[in-house]
């Protein structure tokens, strides 16, 4: 799957620019704050629907407009795509892939597939849990939009049942029928939700164990660290272990289990990474589990997805800079860096000068 257009008007500090890009290495440089992330960001917004770091949509149009516009070409192996992102300032966003408009974001999935890889990434290892939820769910949902159907309204009846636990409390209750009533919702969706965590990471644990063998010899481990913690993954079974909860979870007034609290149980060589790991370690484990991220799209779907590589050679040493270099090589990859001398130039490789919001255009 390749990307070979996109254009931007309004969108950050671009006011209009359009930029053709080579479905090999696109290196995107220039200095700090000139726009380069701008482009991996609005590339990203199209697979899905949200921006990796911005915290609304009003933070993308650019300052003193009222809407932003992003278009996009992509291409996989059976047809092209034209898809458009409208974004206003105090209105809904916009978003059309040929000509159907989406109405909700599971209908955006599997369309466009990326991978995104920022420095931030490097700390998946030992980083919160919720940082390890993210890598999951954006990995799952853009090839299963059913995945994200589930795990929005788990998140929806999750909300629900929080302000109930709160109401009980108040109240000093120490049952309630509808709280059964949203255990029954959270374990029909977290007993699907579980099925598929489980199968992702029985794979990401096999590409990225690969992975690091190569990179560094290690034997890295991946393991499903549920926070329902039963024999059984069936609805019924979870029912039953959520309601077993009720009285603390209405002492302390939020829920206390769920699929909220899952997590990845990561280790080196038999030791738990996040405790035992050194920094190199725990490095080379979250990138082999970004690798592994792509390579389990590439595995679903049967497409390599495109890489949007944020300034990560900089913060790679010569060894594993030299093996991503060589598992990117003939996949396209937009890579932004401030130095072009980090990065492996081949006769496919395009280089795109950033500066102030313009690509400088050079022979
Ligand atoms: N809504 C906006 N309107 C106008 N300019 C914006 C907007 N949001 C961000 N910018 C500008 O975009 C620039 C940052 O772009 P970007 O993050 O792409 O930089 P970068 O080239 O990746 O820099 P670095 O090398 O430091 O990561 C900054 O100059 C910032 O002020
Ligand atoms: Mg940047």
């Amino acid at each position: 799957m390749y990307i070979s257009s996109l254009s931007l008007s309004n969108f950050r500090n671009y006011s209009a620019e359009k930029i053709e890009f080579s479905p090999y290495t696109n290196v995107i440089y220039g200095d700090n704050a000139q726009g380069k992330t701008n482009i991996l960001e609005a590339v990203y917004i199209f697979s899905q629907g949200r921006s990796h770091r911005a915290k609304s949509d009003r933070e993308l149009i650019k300052f003193g407009e009222d809407f932003a516009k992003l278009s996009l070409e992509f291409h996989d192996n059976e047809r092209d795509y034209k898809s458009s992102v409208r974004l206003i300032k105090n209105g809904k966003k916009n978003i059309k892939i040929n000509h159907v408009q989406i109405t909700k974001l599971s209908m955006l999935m599997n369309y466009l597939n990326v991978v995104m890889f920022s420095p931030e990434d490097l700390d998946l290892v030992k980083g919160s849990p919720s940082a390890r939820r993210r890598f999951i769910d954006s990995s799952i949902s853009q090839l299963y939009p059913r995945y994200l159907t589930s795990l929005i309204d788990y998140h929806k009846a999750l909300d629900q049942k929080n302000s109930l636990l709160k109401t009980l409390k108040f109240k000093g209750v120490k049952s309630d029928v509808m709280l059964s009533v949203w255990n029954e919702q959270l374990a029909i969706e977290a007993s699907k939700i579980m099925k598929y965590r489980t199968d992702f990471t029985a794979l990401i644990d096999e590409f990225a164990a690969k992975i690091q063998k190569e990179i560094s010899g290690e034997t890295l481990k991946i393991a499903y660290s549920p926070g329902i913690k039963t024999e059984d993954i069936d609805k019924s079974t979870i029912f039953k272990y959520l309601e077993r909860n009720q009285r603390r979870e209405i002492e302390l007034a939020s829920a206390q289990v769920g699929v909220q609290r899952d997590d990845l149980h990561i280790s080196i060589n038999g030791n738990e990474a996040k405790v035992y790991g050194s920094q190199g370690q725990q490095r080379t484990a979250a990138l082999s589990m970004k690798i592994a991220q792509a390579d389990y799209i590439h595995h679903v779907k049967g497409e390599y997805p495109v890489l949007l590589l944020d300034d990560i050679m900089s913060e790679l040493d010569i060894n594993r800079r030299m093996y991503l270099s060589e598992k990117i090589t003939g996949k396209q990859v937009l890579i932004t860096s401030t130095d072009t001398d980090l990065i492996e130039s081949t006769d496919n490789t395009q280089l795109l000068h950033i500066k102030n919001g313009s690509v400088i255009r050079e022979e």
